[in-house]
């Protein structure tokens, strides 16, 4: 409750600090490799050269200034198809994320030892079956269909659909009789356990916000009084929803609730009880999410302080992360956190120490950078992702305008980009994966 206020009034805060920037700012200097790019008469700085250690030459067309989707990859919320001209936009557009499928295996992965590991009191009513309830945060988000699917196959509750599992919500599935996904069997000691997804739906509110923790408390309120004990698991695609039905049932229950993002309450709550979660390695993707436009904007290889170290010594691993170049993507790699280590995890918003060393001002002058939280409540990115960004802004010296949107409508957000050329670059978390075009359209204006 407290951070939902605090958030919320960053968003109004954030809002109200963008709408007391002048629109006269507009020649932001560029000395960037977009810059050849872009020889439009009107785009000619309309700034002194004077800013602190800023190059000068003519601005960059905001088409052509470096631009990164995080969190929510372009792609089609139906079918999870990449956009490729959104992640194609210009010769410095990227997105960031992490490696989803590499997750959901290890969440799905984690469930299962679990289970296997406390067979001797994980059935609760001793009817033979194990009984768990999912929740989904958003069923066009390629990320929470990947956790769907990683739970469904590792517990072999999964029905193919397509060539895939199917990741829809089953309603509930009292006796096992559900399309959706059918009934898992798991051995343990030569004894057979069936295993039953008994509910699941989306965690949407009314008005329209997905991965929504209030209506997952609400959910196991009603979940809890139809199946009791029947269910022994709770599994969730984030931890916002699974620590929403911990506090509200499970911890007490003692059911144990696993849950994603190793969001520092849900890591503390281990010691109580929660389950497990997964680490997206939150702190890589911050980093990585600004250093590629800082390489941009500095005009060097995109590998800069990412596979080669750069002139302050950051560099990363390759068991921290992986690009695909066809894809354009950086994606961190995950690391399940359980009672075995996660008091390594306790604070989810400290910097990844490799990549921690302060640039110098000198050579990498300040810049400016829009970038939106497409949901200022957003448990993941309000108490991990934004703070992780705002400690590497100083490293990276760019000065980061943070924009919280409603995580309902596009426009919200888009609206608050309505002077582009105000800034160097762009980090966009859009509200729908879909939506690429809104920002791309406004920035080719
Ligand atoms: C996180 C969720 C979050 C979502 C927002 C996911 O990567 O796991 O907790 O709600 O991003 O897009």
């Amino acid at each position: 409750m407290k951070r939902k206020v605090v958030s919320m009034t960053m968003a109004v805060l954030l809002g109200l600090s963008l709408a007391a920037c002048g629109s006269n700012d507009k020649g932001t200097d560029a000395g960037s490799s977009q810059a050849a790019d872009s020889q439009e008469a009107t785009e000619a700085p309309s700034k002194e050269d004077g800013d602190a250690g800023a190059d000068t030459g003519a601005a960059a067309a905001n088409k052509d200034k470096p631009l990164v989707w995080f969190n929510r990859q372009p792609s089609n919320s139906s079918t999870g198809e990449l956009d490729m001209t959104a992640l194609n936009f210009n010769a410095d557009t990227y997105y960031v994320g992490f490696d989803a499928n590499q997750g959901a295996e290890l969440q799905g992965t984690m469930v299962k030892e679990y289970i296997e590991a406390n067979i001797d009191k994980i059935d609760r009513n001793g009817d033979g079956t194990i009984g768990y309830v999912l929740a989904i945060g958003d069923i066009g988000h390629n990320d929470s269909i990947a956790r769907t699917r990683g739970v469904r196959k590792a517990l072999g509750t999964g029905v193919e659909k397509d060539g895939n599992i199917n990741s829809d919500p089953a309603g509930t599935n009292t006796d096992g009789t559900s399309s959706i996904v059918q009934d898992g069997e798991i051995e343990v000691g030569g004894k057979k356990y069936v295993v039953r997804e008994l509910a699941s739906q989306e965690m949407k509110n009314s008005a329209g916000a997905t991965w929504d923790a209030a209506t997952a408390g609400n959910a196991i309120g009603t979940w809890s009084s139809s199946f009791g004990d029947q269910i022994d698991i709770i599994a969730s695609n984030n931890d916002g929803m699974g620590m929403s039905m911990f506090n509200a049932w499970s911890k007490e229950n003692e059911v144990p609730t696993f849950g994603y993002d190793a969001n520092s309450d849900a890591v503390a709550a281990i010691a109580e009880g929660y389950g497990g979660t997964i680490s997206q390695h939150a702190d890589v993707q911050a980093y990585l999410t600004l250093r590629v436009l800082r390489n941009a904007l500095d005009g060097v290889d995109v590998d800069t302080g990412i596979g080669t170290a750069d002139d302050a010594g950051n560099v990363l691993t390759d068991d921290v992360y992986v690009y695909k170049e066809d894809e354009r993507s950086y994606y961190a790699l995950n690391v399940a956190v359980t009672a075995d280590n996660y008091q390594d995890f306790t604070d989810s918003t400290k910097i990844y120490d490799p990549v921690s060393a302060q640039l110098d001002e000198g050579s990498h002058a300040k810049k400016k950078v829009w970038l939106n939280i497409y949901n200022a409540s957003d448990n993941f990115l309000s108490s991990t992702y934004q703070p992780l960004l705002q400690s590497y802004d100083d490293i990276l010296n760019l000065d980061v305008e943070y924009i919280g949107g409603d995580g309902q409508t596009e426009s919200n957000v888009t609206n608050r980009l309505g002077n582009p050329s105000q800034y160097d670059a762009f980090a966009i978390n859009m509200v729908k994966t879909d939506n690429a075009a809104s920002y791309t359209s406004l920035l080719s204006q």
